[in-house]
């Protein structure tokens, strides 16, 4: 009997749970915190505190079924995806943790119990190999003699040329993080391929299969290049469900489970072909999940970062389906089959499903315009191109002026057999890749290996050594008046902006020191002071006297404590639909993104603002708590979805009233705030409404400025406040009135004046021309009076002018049968020289403005003479 995708998933975890393991959730394919990775990419990265010992969970074991990542990053497949049998953006990865409890041997036993029991997933034996880290004899032996492998079946596998811990049987998170040896188990699927050197593992043989990954993790491997051993020794394994699947269910390719030929019959019937072997379908069904997920997770298409990445997969797999020849708007269609198709999983998008799909819609929409001007742009390059290679600098200059895809570009050489600098595109990209790195914090080692102690929530001033200076990126030892540095203390009352909320500023000193802090920020476990020196030197491990800007601060805490009341009056006002998309906190205003699919109301709007107040007044306690995510979330705190929180979060209380994950500053009391005004409710993309709002004295200026405001328009229209409704009411009455005369005055006078324009139309070579001059005459009448003349005489050249203002205004029209020989558009020109101007338009209908009313006569005078050359 064939096993489903999801019921491989589901018996995966139900294993590991037998074996004592906790069944945790995936979590965000966005890794908080962790400025090293642009997408979680292994199963291991919501475990990475854990296993580095920074963090402790109540539980030993864990097993998962994590959403993952692979492209945009170091892994960076794109390209490829769509075109092998098996590679993906996203996938799934099933996966079982220890932390310090079991290691080596039940670690083996496990993987090769649940694959070769009957009662689980029941692989023939010698179907499987495997391969462990070259010095690691310890599980050679556990292979050999406690599983029963023959010694030919496990392959040692060394460092990469060479290189100390670069070895695919040696696992590295990244360039720096948790790290060990691992074992690795390949299905042998015997193919007729006359292989078996045992090198065929390290190369993407058809034959032999990598099916699960079984990494020790032992070390942590640092910024230089060492390691440093870890407090516990771990197990980290993962096996990509989508490999797996295709094994068991005895398909050469992974678009051949079950969900692939489910989810591709779906994606044919939207776009409706015939060839369903056609491989840009294996492209759309692969880039479908990949952006829903990353939608699902909070990214929205940018051109920057994550965002960049899900606008290039959005983009390749729109360009597959106008390859397969649709023309209509049709990605976001595939979103409810995926759903279908993801089962279980499916589920996590459900309650976002519109939100998902209305993006995906737009960004099609936005990129069919894209691909039109970006197309245009490439036609004129590959046109003007000397030899037949594509230069990395015009790749670029597509790319990064135009938002033309590099994919793109390469796809569309390929086709029309042009090749493309690829190194030269990289170097270009790197260089300017570095000036931003340089320029910055996220990233650098220097910054990932040290943390800073908030002492915040409690104190706004403290005392502290320095322990890290940087100027551009660069470690420096000292810094002195007039240089702008990043400061990183030992402990800090500084904020570093993060959820939203506004780094602080402040000052440092000492006797002979004055350090002005004019942002924090916060990268990962450190947090960053930016700031210039205005008195003395400032040297690293110096002791300083740190203090807080603190009515800045205590502004910003009451916008955050007011976002937090908005949340909840917003959900109790619109629905449980409405969740967090964003939000900026700062010292003089509030702006909170929440998903809601209309423009709110007045009423919700007064509503929403009145519950809020109404909390204020109640003067309600805030409070925190640390405690651990699970009990959180029964409490009912809310978190962004689309974060990934620790293990141990902060809950923000206020009274009865609202319950969130938070990890920024607020006030004691709710009455501290004082009052609450929204100034606009507006939308931001599709389904996500903005709100602004501001509190405290800004809310309160915010109300006189409107009464002020209010009292300027009665002085202005003679009103006062009783009657000032009735007054504008009747003024508008009146200007709808008088609109309605003018517009009569101008059809009688167009009237008369298109009586005595006939008179005036001269006859040259058998055509009529009408050149005529009207005095303080607005556009919108000579067109109107244009229109009339061309329909009473039916074929006809006219040009009409006009002084408004001290400027010439100048229109020409041809009926369409004249046009090939008088256009609209020279004649204009040769008129606009002549009044000193500009001019331009269509053949048919042309206008121009000049600033020479005195050569106005001539210019027109000369319209006889260009028309009788030309007729
Ligand atoms: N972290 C390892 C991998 O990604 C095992 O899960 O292969």
């Amino acid at each position: 009997m064939i096993q489903t995708t999801s019921e491989i998933r589901q018996k995966f975890l139900n294993f590991f749970y037998t074996k004592g393991h906790l069944v945790v959730a995936s979590s965000s394919l966005i890794p908080n915190n962790d400025q090293s990775l642009l997408f979680t990419n292994a199963g291991m990265v919501q475990f990475k505190e854990v296993f580095l010992g920074q963090e402790r969970r109540n539980y030993k074991r864990a097993t998962t079924a994590q959403r993952c990542i692979r492209t945009g990053g170091k892994h960076n497949d794109l390209e490829k995806v769509g075109y092998t049998t098996r590679h993906h953006t996203f996938f799934e990865m099933l996966g079982n943790f220890s932390f310090g409890d079991y290691f080596k041997k039940e670690a083996i036993s496990y993987a090769w119990e649940l694959l070769t029991s009957e009662r689980w997933f029941n692989l023939p034996k010698e179907r499987l190999w495997c391969t462990v880290y070259e010095t690691d004899d310890e599980s050679f032996k556990i292979w050999a003699d406690y599983i029963g492998i023959p010694y030919e079946r496990i392959i040692r596998i060394g460092n990469n040329n060479g290189n100390i811990y670069s070895s695919d049987n040696f696992w590295r998170m990244g360039d720096t993080g948790p790290c060990g040896p691992c074992t690795e188990i390949f299905y042998d699927r015997e193919f007729d391929i006359d292989d078996s050197s045992p090198n065929i593992f390290q190369k993407d043989s058809d034959r032999y299969i990598e099916i699960w990954n079984i990494v020790f993790m032992q070390f942590n491997l640092q910024a230089n290049g060492t390691i440093k051993p870890l407090p516990i020794k771990s197990v980290d394994t993962g096996m990509g469900l989508e490999r797996i699947t295709a094994v068991l269910q005895h398909v050469n390719s992974t678009y051949e489970i079950d969900l692939f030929v489910n989810l591709i019959k779906s994606i044919i019937k939207v776009i409706d072909v015939d060839n369903s072997t056609n491989k840009s379908l294996s492209v759309i069904a692969d880039h479908i999940r990949c952006c829903s997920f990353l939608i699902a997770d909070g990214v929205i298409p940018s051109n920057e970062n994550r965002g960049y990445v899900l606008r290039r997969v959005i983009r390749r797999a729109v360009r597959h389906g106008r390859l397969l020849g649709t023309k209509e708007v049709f990605f976001y269609k595939l979103v409810a089959p995926l759903i279908y198709v993801m089962d279980s999983v499916g589920e996590y998008l459900k309650p976002q499903q519109v939100y998902i799909e209305n993006i995906l819609k737009k960004e099609e929409e936005q990129f069919d315009k894209t691909l039109e001007r970006g197309l245009a742009l490439l036609d004129e390059e590959l046109a003007n191109l000397k030899g037949n290679t594509l230069s990395g600098e015009t790749i670029f200059r597509l790319y990064d002026t135009f938002g033309f895809p590099v994919d793109l570009t390469a796809d569309v050489c390929r086709e029309r057999n042009f090749k493309i600098d690829e190194t030269g595109f990289r170097e270009v990209m790197n260089r300017q890749r570095k000036r931003a790195r340089e320029a910055s914090c996220f990233n650098n080692p220097l910054v990932i290996n040290i943390s800073s102690v908030f002492k915040g929530y409690n104190c706004l001033s403290l005392h502290t050594t320095v322990q890290l200076l940087l100027i551009n990126g660069q470690q420096v030892e000292k810094i002195t008046v007039g240089q702008e540095a990043t400061v990183f203390l030992v402990e800090t009352p500084f904020y570093g902006a993060s959820g939203g909320q506004l780094g602080d500023t402040g000052i440092f000193t000492n006797k002979n020191i004055e350090f002005n802090v004019i942002d924090t920020k916060k990268y990962g476990k450190a947090i960053g002071h930016i700031g210039i020196v205005k008195i003395g030197q400032l040297c690293l491990g110096d002791h300083l006297y740190v203090h807080v800007n603190k009515i800045r601060r205590k502004r910003i805490s009451l916008n955050h404590s007011a976002t937090h009341l908005l949340h909840s009056a917003l959900r109790q006002v619109l629905g449980s639909h409405v969740v967090q998309k964003g939000s900026s906190i700062n010292d003089k205003y509030l702006r909170f993104d929440f998903l809601h699919f209309h423009a709110m109301n007045p009423q919700e709007i007064r509503k929403v603002e009145d519950i809020v107040n109404l909390q204020i007044r109640r003067n309600l306690t805030v409070t925190s708590e640390i405690m651990d995510l699970s009990t959180a979330k029964k409490k009912g705190a809310m978190a962004l979805f689309s974060e990934k929180y620790d293990q141990h979060v902060r809950v923000l209380k206020i009274g009865d009233f609202s319950i969130e994950l938070c990890g920024g500053t607020h006030v004691r009391r709710t009455g501290d705030i004082g009052i609450f005004r929204i100034r606009s409710e507006t939308s931001t993309s599709v389904d996500v409404r903005r709100i602004e709002a501001v509190t405290g004295e800004y809310a309160l200026e915010e109300i006189h400025a409107q009464s002020q405001q209010l009292q300027e328009i009665a002085h202005l229209i003679k009103a006062n406040r009783n009657n000032i409704n009735k007054k504008t009411y009747e003024l508008v009455n009146y200007i709808r009135l008088l609109e309605k005369e003018l517009q009569l005055l101008r059809e009688q006078r167009i009237k008369q004046e298109i009586k005595l324009l006939i008179k005036k139309t001269i006859t040259v070579q058998n055509t009529k021309l009408l050149v005529s001059e009207f005095i303080n005459v607005d556009l919108k009448t000579l067109r109107l009076l244009i229109d009339d003349l061309k329909n009473k005489f039916g074929s006809v050249i006219i040009v009409l002018a006009t002084i408004t203002k001290n400027k010439v205004l100048l229109i020409a029209s041809v009926t369409q049968d004249l046009i090939d020989r008088i256009n609209a558009c020279e004649l204009i020109t040769s008129l606009a020289v002549q009044v000193d101007g500009k001019g331009g338009g269509r053949s048919d209908m042309a206008q121009a403005s000049g600033t020479n009313t005195q050569a106005l006569a001539s210019a027109l005078a000369s319209v006889k003479e260009w028309v009788n050359t030309r007729l």
